[in-house]
């Protein structure tokens, strides 16, 4: 399994790769004034407004917010995963890839979390095997039909009875036990010592996209309830992200045509006990337009499989009002509609690998979009069309202009006999198209805190970090943003030539990744008439002052713990 990629790799593969040659080579790029330029390849234009800065090692769509470095570009164009997008960039640099040593990084050591559930995952199939316990385990997994092949494929596991299996096996430290905490496989009691999260029930281990485990579910053998338990969020787990089965299916398949979205962990493994390999399970949670993006990333064709009741229905509408935002040329969206009661589960092993692959009953997006306008309308009334129109007007304006919405639109002029003008939809002129992807921040002074401001001058021209003389002052501000700005600094005067697209990868796990790069994408700092170098200094000693106004009043209410000397010395700093 790979490990984690050294910083420092990174700064060298970025340095190596101009951003300006690697977009280049997919596409053609035009030199305007000290930026590049190309029509957008991630919407329909015709004036080009995708900009690329060579200064600043990142591109920038001002008609659909898009924006990176050269990792996420060819992430994005190539649909490649990270890791994917560094080899590609090694590859071309002529550079090999090293493994880092467990490095501690900058937001804490993660990849420690990973190594100890990698360990996790071990213990729980020994367990499996082992346990004196686990005849009631193998059974219940027999009983469900799932073979020992795929059992081991999926490296499903069991978690015994008893509240400190896990901790007696992986946590007989207190260090240990910090950080099996950490990873929620185990929950801090109120009066001390920790128990097991997860007892007497089948283990699913879920690894994201790169093979690193980062979390699990768990079963229950009978109706107890919750039927299943999942990881909490940790710093590694975020459920709205991830894909149970994403790693296993591109692993069994070089190249993914599709891919199948059903809901639970039980159906992902009876298809690939079936052969259907390339099935993915949305953990418990709707489809969000993260988990689409990682989805459009794998592969050209998705296809949203739910369960044959009511849930699953809303499943459904709700996965395609996340699609269709996304929806552009190359990319597909159909449904399967399973019989009431049935998940794919029950299906495959009723009907078979065959009937669940036989394409003829899958329901393109858009067919499904009019069928949910129209349901219980009669179309052939006046009254009948004004109201499919008012359902499905919101719903076609949410995808982008292009050819899949020009088409749609036709679609709908044929069935209400109305020409597009007629229809109304709130069309933006073709060159300027609704944002998508991540939504163009509109810059305003107003709107901004200082420490964003601060930030997104650092972004556009790093070298003004280098004005600061005492960075370690911010350290002891506690308003939000201000540790970012911290970390920032002192990483561009440790590193004084570092581009923002270089920065911008460090942050790149991070939570605040996205709203750096909305930063990095703020225009208003084009304005001549702000001198950059005044106006940031003046910025930070805003916040130093602020930072020793509210010294001075925690001092106050300390007086009482000082000496005498320290007292009378705040005394007189407080006149
Ligand atoms: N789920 C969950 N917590 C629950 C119930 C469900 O997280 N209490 C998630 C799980 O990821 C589960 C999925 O939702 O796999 C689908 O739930 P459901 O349809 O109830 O389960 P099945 O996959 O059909 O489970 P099984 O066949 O094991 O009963
Ligand atoms: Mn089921």
């Amino acid at each position: 399994m790979a490990g984690r990629i050294p910083q420092s790799f990174i700064d060298e593969l970025l340095a190596r790769t101009d951003i300006v040659d690697l977009i280049d080579g997919f596409v053609p790029l035009k030199k305007m004034g000290k930026d590049f330029k190309a029509c957008c390849p991630f919407h329909d234009e015709k004036t080009p407004s995708f900009t690329v800065s060579q200064n600043k090692q990142f591109y920038h769509c001002f008609g659909c917010g898009a924006n990176g470095t050269a990792i996420s570009f060819l992430m994005e164009y190539s649909h490649l995963e990270f890791l994917e997008a560094i080899e590609e960039m090694a590859n071309k640099a002529g550079l090999t890839i090293p493994e880092e040593v467990g490095q501690p990084r900058a937001d804490g050591n993660l990849s420690e979390l990973y190594e100890l559930l990698e360990l996790v995952v071990r213990f729980y199939c020994k367990q499996l095997r082992e346990h004196r316990q686990t005849d009631r385990a193998v059974d219940y997994l027999k009983n469900r039909g799932i073979s020992g092949e795929v059992a081991k494929q999926f490296e499903l596991g069991y978690a015994p009875a008893g509240w400190d299996n896990l901790i007696q096996a992986l946590g007989t430290s207190d260090a240990a036990q910090q950080r099996l905490a950490r990873t929620g496989m185990i929950i801090k009691r109120d009066n001390g010592g920790y128990y097991d999260r997860f007892r007497d029930r089948i283990m699913f281990p879920i690894r994201d996209p790169r093979g690193r485990v980062i979390g699990f579910g768990g079963r229950v053998l009978d109706d107890d309830t919750p039927k299943y338990l999942n990881s909490p969020e940790t710093a590694i787990y975020h459920k709205g992200r991830e894909l149970y089965g994403l790693y296993q299916a591109r692993r069994a398949n070089k190249d993914l045509q599709r891919l199948y979205v059903v809901e639970g962990y039980m159906d992902v493994i009876a298809l690939a006990q079936y052969g259907i390999s390339n099935a993915v399970a949305s953990l418990g949670t709707a489809t969000t337009r993260e988990h689409l993006e990682r989805l459009f990333r794998a592969t050209p064709q998705v296809v949203f499989c739910f369960d044959g009741d009511q849930a699953g229905a809303r499943a459904a509408t709700r996965a395609m009002e996340t699609a269709l935002p996304l929806l552009e040329e190359g990319r597909q969206v159909f449904f399967k509609f399973l019989p009431e009661g049935q998940d794919p589960d029950d299906y495959i092993r009723q009907k078979g690998t065959k009937a669940f692959q036989n394409l003829s009953d899958l329901t393109p997006l858009s067919d499904y979009m009019i069928n949910i306008a129209k349901d219980g309308i009669d179309l052939s009334s006046v009254e009948g069309r004004s109201l499919f129109l008012k359902n499905i007007r919101p719903r076609l304006e949410l995808i982008p202009e292009g050819v899949i919405k020009q088409l749609n639109v036709q679609h709908i002029e044929k069935i209400t006999g109305l020409s597009a003008d007629k229809i109304d939809i709130r069309t933006k002129s073709k060159d300027q198209p609704l944002p998508r992807r991540r939504p163009l921040y509109k810059s305003d002074s107003g709107k901004m805190t200082n420490t964003s401001w601060l930030i997104a001058m650092l972004l556009r021209q790093p070298d003004l970090a280098l004005l600061v003389e005492k960075p370690e002052i911010l350290t002891q501000s506690k308003e939000p943003g201000v540790d970012t700005l911290h970390k920032m600094i002192v990483l561009i005067q440790e590193i004084p030539r570092i581009t923002t697209g270089q920065i911008l990868e460090r942050w790149r796990e991070s939570r605040l990744n996205n709203r750096l790069h909305e930063l990095s994408s703020t225009e208003i700092l084009d304005d001549e008439n702000i001198n950059l170098s005044n106006d940031f200094l003046h910025r930070i000693d805003t916040i130093a002052a602020e930072i020793k106004t509210a010294t001075r009043k925690t001092g106050e209410t300390n007086l009482a713990d000082a000496s005498e000397e320290h007292k009378a010395y705040l005394r007189n700093l407080q006149k």
